[in-house]
């Protein structure tokens, strides 16, 4: 994994979030963006509905699927299918702070216990020919992130890991919800800038806060790659930039207009097979975001758009309503 790939910029995995369709509208939006899927837990990856679970459309490569998990055989079974399934890398979730994740004792309590978690970056290794990463916390809890980081990492790529990502804040297990565990524990991007330093052939990706993509770029001078969650999903347009500012190539799309024309078939495609539209729009509420028109847009998708017979007319009069909102704003201009 160089520092090349598509790991210099990577757009979160994101419980209901980043699902098929969601990931399938960042693509048309970049091109070489690494894409992550949903968390799936390695057992239902091995008992699941395998089709729904980790399904996708070839045109979301490059993409990644986010294990979680704790028992080294379960992951090993479970990478060694989402590999047969195509996917180009597995990620392993060390992260994530729900009561359910505790309860099945995996995501960010696992930081508590490297030499697990090396065995299962271990058994997945020895399953699998495509990259295994981690994305990780800086601690949870009383732990001291200059200690807690460090033994996680050091233990995981003992163990073969090819990369780590590291949200820069701990998780607080004891009275924090998982949501509140996303913004309360503070940033600390210094501490993810010396385990960088400290492991200068690993690539290291820093995720947590990154609003803009300048300030993603600035993270590149003391990191391999970044990862931006809410933002991304939040503000798609600025996907748009992301092919020229982090990897040279020209951008797909000139406008976000011109994006969701490109956009058309695939959702004509799950109209057709019986999909629904709001399966796919509601992952472009965010789209037109600062712009005239932006809330017409999302309100004409929340209310229209939700109807069971809703059709691509209702995603173009959405589109429309910013269009004639710029037209209206250069006439008094
Ligand atoms: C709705 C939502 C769902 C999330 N689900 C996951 C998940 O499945 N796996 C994971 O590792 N992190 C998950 N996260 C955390 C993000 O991947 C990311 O680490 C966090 O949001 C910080 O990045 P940001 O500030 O750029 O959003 C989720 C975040 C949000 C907002």
């Amino acid at each position: 994994m160089s520092k090349n790939q598509s790991f210099r910029f990577a757009v979160a995995p994101m419980i209901d979030w980043t699902d098929r369709h969601c990931r399938a509208f960042h693509r048309v939006l970049s091109r070489r963006a690494l894409l992550y899927t949903e968390m799936v837990t390695a057992n239902a990856v091995i008992f699941g509905d395998r089709g729904r679970l980790i399904g996708y459309s070839p045109q979301e490569h490059p993409i990644a699927v986010q294990l979680g998990g704790s028992d080294p055989a379960a992951l090993a079974k479970a990478a060694a299918i989402c590999a047969e399934w195509g996917y180009g890398e597995v990620n392993l979730n060390v992260g994530c702070p729900s009561d359910r994740v505790q309860g099945g004792n995996f995501g960010a309590c696992l930081m508590r216990d490297p030499s697990l978690v090396a065995a299962c970056v271990a058994a997945m290794k020895a399953e699998v020919a495509i990259p295994i990463t981690v994305k990780c916390r800086l601690g949870v809890d009383e732990q001291d992130p200059e200690v807690a980081l460090d033994s996680l990492a050091d233990a995981v790529l003992a163990a073969g890991a090819d990369a780590l990502i590291v949200h820069a804040r701990k998780a607080w297990l004891e009275g924090l919800s998982p949501k509140e565990n996303r913004d309360i524990p503070p940033l600390d991007y210094d501490r993810v800038h010396r385990l960088k330093a400290r492991l200068p052939d690993v690539p290291v990706s820093l995720n947590g806060g990154i609003a803009t993509l300048e300030a993603a770029q600035a993270q590149l001078a003391h990191v391999d790659g970044v990862m931006l969650g809410r933002a991304a999903y939040q503000q798609p347009e600025l996907l748009l930039r992301v092919d020229s500012l982090f990897f040279g190539d020209a951008d797909p799309h000139a406008d976000a207009f011109a994006a969701v024309a490109a956009f058309e078939p695939y959702v004509a495609a799950h109209l057709a097979a019986g999909g629904r539209l709001h399966d796919i729009t509601r992952h472009m509420l965010g789209l037109f975001t600062g712009r005239p028109g932006a809330r017409a847009f999302r309100r004409h998708l929340a209310t229209e758009g939700v109807k069971p017979e809703a059709n691509l007319d209702v995603l173009r009069a959405a589109v429309d309503e910013v269009r004639r909102a710029e037209e209206r704003r250069s006439l008094v201009a």
